[in-house]
């Protein structure tokens, strides 16, 4: 079954031909990092624009690409949320006037289901159950997932996303956007034990978490020492944003691995966009060989927003006989 797929959740325009839900025949993504890095974040109305320029484009080379024409299509998975509702309704409709002149069966997918599910485009997929981890820059949440479709969430954040944290830490320091990938470089030089950050444990069993804590606290440290004219030296940049990671990063292995001791498992999975950090991903392999826990992190392209991860989920509902309505809605907030 070939299905092609669409990724409109916020700013990245994806779209992907994914065959058997495993094996990409092609996965492009157009990104709007330079249209939004000079307000510091995503502008909601701006990417909605961007993606109705960039959605034709787009899915004419993933069909391309994959050397495949709209005829051959057996499937076709679009994000429904959650995400900017702007943003996932040009995705949306078109999905839908694709589906209706090609006939192919339309299906609708969540986001986070999406990202929790990317790791099975690898050739090493785990089997369930396993903790999956999903930390992006709207969600950080622990579930349990005994299948595609079978999930019991553990926790999630009550404040910020990690992902978020990132971006308004590196916002604060002038340092662009997103924040992720930058603050993730300049640590790689940094001390991050040069300041004692906190860590939200938020109670003993609590698989929940808190970054807006940490966040403060970075924005206190700022405020208590101002910087010199022409800014910071770079070498206190490096050691704030590192002494911020390690805050993080600490309190995500803590809560992934009590989560599957809690739950008896041996298998962790990690997803979304934060999963794409150097330091994250090399404290959950240590910590996991330590533990004799299996860790599975998709490569980093497949952390970040996507069309083939949808392409994963689309085609295990399909395969199914799910099929989404032409009534299909988008939503801001779609649980798992
Ligand atoms: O999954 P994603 O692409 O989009 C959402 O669903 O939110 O995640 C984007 C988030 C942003 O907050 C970005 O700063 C963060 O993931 N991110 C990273 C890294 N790459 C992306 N955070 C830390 N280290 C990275 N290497
Ligand atoms: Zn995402």
């Amino acid at each position: 079954m070939r299905v092609l797929a669409i990724e409109t959740s916020c700013d990245d325009t994806g779209a992907a031909v994914v065959l058997n839900g495993r094996k990409i025949l092609s996965n492009v993504v157009s990104s709007q990092i330079s249209v939004h890095q000079k307000y510091g974040g995503v502008v909601p109305e701006l990417a909605s624009r961007k993606h109705i320029e960039a959605i034709v484009p787009m899915v004419n080379e993933a069909l391309e690409r994959a050397g495949v024409s709209l005829k051959e299509i057996d499937g076709i998975a679009v994000t429904q949320g959650p995400g900017l509702v702007g943003s996932l309704l040009v995705g949306l409709s078109f999905a839908k006037s694709l589906s209706f002149a090609s006939g192919a069966p339309l299906i609708g997918v969540n986001h986070i289901e999406a990202h929790l599910s990317a790791i099975f485009l690898e050739e090493k997929a785990p089997r369930f159950p396993f903790i999956g981890l999903v930390v992006s820059g709207g969600h950080t949440s622990l579930f349990r997932v005994d299948g595609f479709g079978k999930y019991i969430r553990l926790g999630q954040t009550r404040d910020d996303a990690a992902g978020e944290a990132f971006d308004k830490v590196a916002k604060l320091l002038g340092l662009g956007y997103p924040g992720g990938p930058i603050i993730d470089e300049l640590s790689m030089t940094g001390n991050p034990k040069a300041i004692r950050f906190p860590r939200a444990s938020l109670g003993k069993d609590s698989f929940d978490f808190s970054f807006s804590g940490v966040k403060t606290a970075v924005v206190n440290f700022v405020k208590a020492h101002p910087a010199p004219p022409g800014g910071f030296p770079e070498e206190m940049v490096r050691n704030i944003v590192s002494s911020f990671q390690e805050a993080v990063v600490d309190v995500l292995v803590k809560k992934t691995f009590q989560a599957a001791q809690h739950q008896g498992l041996k298998r962790v999975v990690l997803s979304g966009g934060v999963a794409a950090n150097r330091v994250l991903r090399q404290r959950m392999e240590e910590e996991a060989s330590k533990q004799k826990i299996r860790v599975h992190i998709p490569s980093p392209a497949f952390c970040t927003d996507n069309a083939a991860m949808v392409g994963v989920v689309g085609y295990e509902y399909l395969k199914r006989g799910v099929r989404s309505p032409y009534s299909l809605n988008a939503f801001s907030n779609l649980p798992l």
